[in-house]
């Protein structure tokens, strides 16, 4: 709610003060590169980074300094990095846009630069939640429990991924609390990274296990752990596609509405992205229509040789699989 309230505020002084003068503005404060364009860079994603690994920052000031200064961070933000675009180009593995970096992606701000903002801020909450659990991060800990249980079936205990701490590190490292230089798209990439945001803290979870006796679970011991990152990426997913376009020149009129929540903001509409779906693999003759933009597909028979008929041996303690043939048929778009 307090980033709408932000926006809202900040919004009124902007239109109220210089509605006329907002193509200038907009000149005048140039943008910042935000850690997004440099999270799904692709260059930065094939350089060798053993040696520094905080180098792919290097061209966000704040941020790479930061980088330094907490033992376990560049790990961690690597980490992040992965998850970003491996989750994102699982998601859109069977659609138009298949996370593929467009150089224009960062100079508007399109419903893709809005899921990436997103992306980029979920995975780096997640990452550091987790890792704080995990242990591998200087400077934080476990989280913290809920009210304390009145049960005697369960207890708080274990590690909690620590989403408090993640939020509040999230917010610093992207500046999403610095004071606004009436950019509107800075503003609208801060809203869309506090979606990212909020869309982790909600998948997180009271996990519990069971102690006592062998077997009988008399006494529960739970924590808080997120959801895995697939259900988050999931659910940012379906957010992009009911992401809202907000007329520039409209812009305050969704924010008054009331019923934005918790969607994503885009400006500008998307080219098309059909001609970039030639040869691209589809996934059923549904999935093959729409991703081929109509121009029919190709069908192929592979043989596969997969796993299967796997089973847990527990005098050898692992697990044998048998080798099957498998017949697939493979869809590529035209
Ligand atoms: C990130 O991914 C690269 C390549 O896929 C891998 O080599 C590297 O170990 C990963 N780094 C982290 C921190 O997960
Ligand atoms: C504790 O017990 C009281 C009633 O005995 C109940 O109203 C309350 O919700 C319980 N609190 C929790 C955290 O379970
Ligand atoms: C995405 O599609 C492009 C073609 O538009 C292709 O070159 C690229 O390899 C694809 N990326 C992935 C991760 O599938
Ligand atoms: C791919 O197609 C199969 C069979 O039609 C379907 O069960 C599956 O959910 C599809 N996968 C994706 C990622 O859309
Ligand atoms: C796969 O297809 C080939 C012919 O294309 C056939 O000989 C074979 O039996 C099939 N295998 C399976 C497992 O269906």
């Amino acid at each position: 709610m307090l980033p709408l309230i932000l926006l809202l505020l900040l919004i009124n002084i902007f239109s109220t003060s210089e509605s006329s003068n907002r193509v200038s503005t907009a000149l005048r404060t140039q943008r910042k590169k935000p850690f997004a364009a440099i999270v799904f860079s692709e260059s930065n994603y094939n350089t060798p980074f053993n040696k520094n690994p905080c180098f792919w920052l290097s061209r966000l000031k704040f941020q790479s300094k930061l980088c330094w200064r907490q033992r376990g961070l560049p790990d961690v933000l690597l980490t992040a990095r992965n998850l970003s675009i491996i989750s994102c180009q699982n998601q859109f593995q069977y659609d138009q846009w298949n996370c593929s970096k467009r150089d224009f992606f960062f100079k508007k701000i399109y419903r893709e630069t809005a899921f990436m903002h997103s992306m980029a801020a979920a995975a780096l909450t997640f990452s550091i939640a987790r890792a704080c659990s995990e242990g591998t991060l200087a400077g934080c800990q476990c989280g913290e429990h809920g009210k304390p249980s009145n049960s005697s079936k369960w207890q708080w205990g274990g590690c909690s991924d620590n989403i408090k701490f993640a939020k509040k590190f999230t917010r610093r490292f992207l500046q999403l609390r610095k004071k606004d230089d009436g950019n509107y798209q800075n503003a609208i990439v801060k809203y869309n990274s506090e979606v990212g945001i909020r869309i982790v803290i909600e998948n997180v979870q009271v996990v519990c296990k069971c102690h006592g006796l062998s077997g009988s679970c008399s006494l529960k011991v739970c924590y808080k752990k997120i959801q895995a990152f697939d259900y988050v990426s999931k659910q940012l997913k379906g957010l992009y596609h009911a992401a809202i376009y907000v007329e520039h020149e409209n812009h305050i009129r969704p924010y008054k509405s009331g019923k934005m929540g918790q969607k994503l903001v885009f400006l500008e509409n998307s080219p098309s992205f059909c001609p970039t779906t030639v040869d691209r693999r589809c996934n059923n003759t549904e999935n093959c229509a729409t991703l081929c933009c109509g121009r029919g597909f190709y069908t192929t028979q592979v043989h596969e040789i997969n796993k299967c008929m796997c089973r847990w041996r527990k005098e050898m303690f692992n697990v044998e699989c048998k080798y099957c043939r498998e017949n697939k048929t493979i869809f590529r778009c035209k």
